[in-house]
């Protein structure tokens, strides 16, 4: 224990440790009957720090190429030790941190979190987002099976609709005019390397903003809050999250065992492509919209126009800090919360519509 207080005692000469202390003794986490909101990003996190670890175990087996990247993965389900449960947490986390990330980004929006001062938070959180879909459709590609390949190939092929740059777009995502060994290379090095840095600088902007404001509570709550005392951050909260945290490895742990990733068949970039092909769960509601349009709307293609509408639309959720302005009172405007309700019913109703089957 001396020893103990002598590292602290030297460290805090060199370092000057104490306001960070004082600040960690201070801070608190309001309660009221919301406050269970406030897990969701910390939940996010704890997929994130998976991703990151069962990740690194799995590059140490990975190859990147066309050649060799099936038969790579294939070996680390069949004849690396856990590296089936390795490769199915992965995958099963990278779902689950979407989900949670979605579930985070509806509730502050209830909130009317992202209101001043809180816009730069929301900014960073929408900017997450998209990263953590842009992980999920380059890892789609890298065991380079059937499902994968095809997938891919549509996917990319929706960039090639982008007035003026989409050529020049499609050509930088795949490498060249085609899904090839050069599209795997470079998905490869999106999904380790540039993708983990942007996400690990966003997502330090991010927490040191929400340390800088503290939690947010929503107008019609704040008579409760001033009621209800508030709970340490250390350890109350940070105990309570662990509880989530473990809820959420729970979840995984039994996801990963009961339903292991399938692998599938490698992929034939010369075969034809099986029918019925869909992206993962997470971009069934735009691909599900685009395929009821009409090939032609008042002679322009009904995808472009699809992909118009979605590009507006991600543009004013992107913008609601600044386009709500709040009802006089306090609290958010009306017409805002609305259009929160409508937009999640169409995610939600368009996604388990497709899962059903219900679009041909
Ligand atoms: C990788 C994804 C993300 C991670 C790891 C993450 C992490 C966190 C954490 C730990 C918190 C504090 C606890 C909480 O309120 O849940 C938080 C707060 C917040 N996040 Fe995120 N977040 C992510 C994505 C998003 C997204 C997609 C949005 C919205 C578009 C968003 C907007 C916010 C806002 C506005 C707050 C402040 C809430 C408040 O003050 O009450 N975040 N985030």
């Amino acid at each position: 224990m001396r020893a103990l207080d002598k590292l602290w005692q030297a460290l805090d000469e060199r370092l000057e440790l104490d306001p960070i202390v004082e600040f960690i003794r201070h801070k608190v986490v309001p309660t009221h009957r919301h406050s269970w909101a406030y897990y969701f990003g910390g939940l996010t996190l704890f997929f994130f720090f998976v991703q990151v670890s069962t990740g690194i175990l799995l590059l140490l087996y990975y190859r990147p190429t066309a050649e060799a990247a099936f038969e790579s993965v294939q070996f680390i389900v069949t004849r690396v030790p856990f590296g089936w449960l390795v490769r199915s947490i992965h995958s099963w986390s990278a779902n689950l941190m979407i989900l949670s990330a979605f579930a985070h980004m509806f509730s502050v929006y209830f909130m009317g979190s992202y209101a001043k001062p809180r816009e730069l938070t929301w900014w960073s959180g929408v900017a997450l987002l998209g990263l953590a879909m842009g992980f999920g459709f380059s890892g789609y590609l890298l065991p380079w099976n059937t499902l994968s390949f095809f997938a891919t190939r549509v996917g990319t092929d929706m960039v090639s609709l982008v007035p003026f740059v989409g050529g020049w777009l499609l050509k930088f995502l795949r490498g060249g005019s085609e899904v090839t060994g050069a599209t795997l290379t470079r998905f490869f090095g999106f999904h380790v390397a540039v993708l983990p840095m942007l996400t690990t600088l966003l997502l330090g902007f991010h927490l040191a903003l929400i340390q800088r404001q503290g939690m947010h509570v929503p107008a019609s709550l704040e008579e409760e809050a001033k009621r209800r005392k508030p709970i340490r951050f250390v350890p109350n909260f940070m105990m309570r999250e662990g509880v989530v945290w473990l809820l959420g490895l729970a979840a995984l742990a039994a996801l990963a065992a009961f339903f292991p990733w399938e692998l599938g068949t490698k992929a034939d970039p010369f075969g034809s492509a099986p029918a019925g092909i869909k992206p993962e769960w997470y971009f069934l509601f735009v691909f599900e919209t685009l395929k009821l349009l009409p090939a032609h709307i008042f002679g322009i293609e009904g995808e472009l126009i699809g992909l118009g509408a979605f590009a507006a639309g991600g543009l004013v959720w992107f913008l609601v800090p600044i386009l709500d302005r709040g009802r006089p009172g306090g609290g958010r405007g009306r017409t805002f919360f609305v259009l929160g309700w409508l937009v999640l019913a169409y995610i939600v109703g368009f996604t388990f519509a497709s899962f059903a089957g219900v679009f041909k």
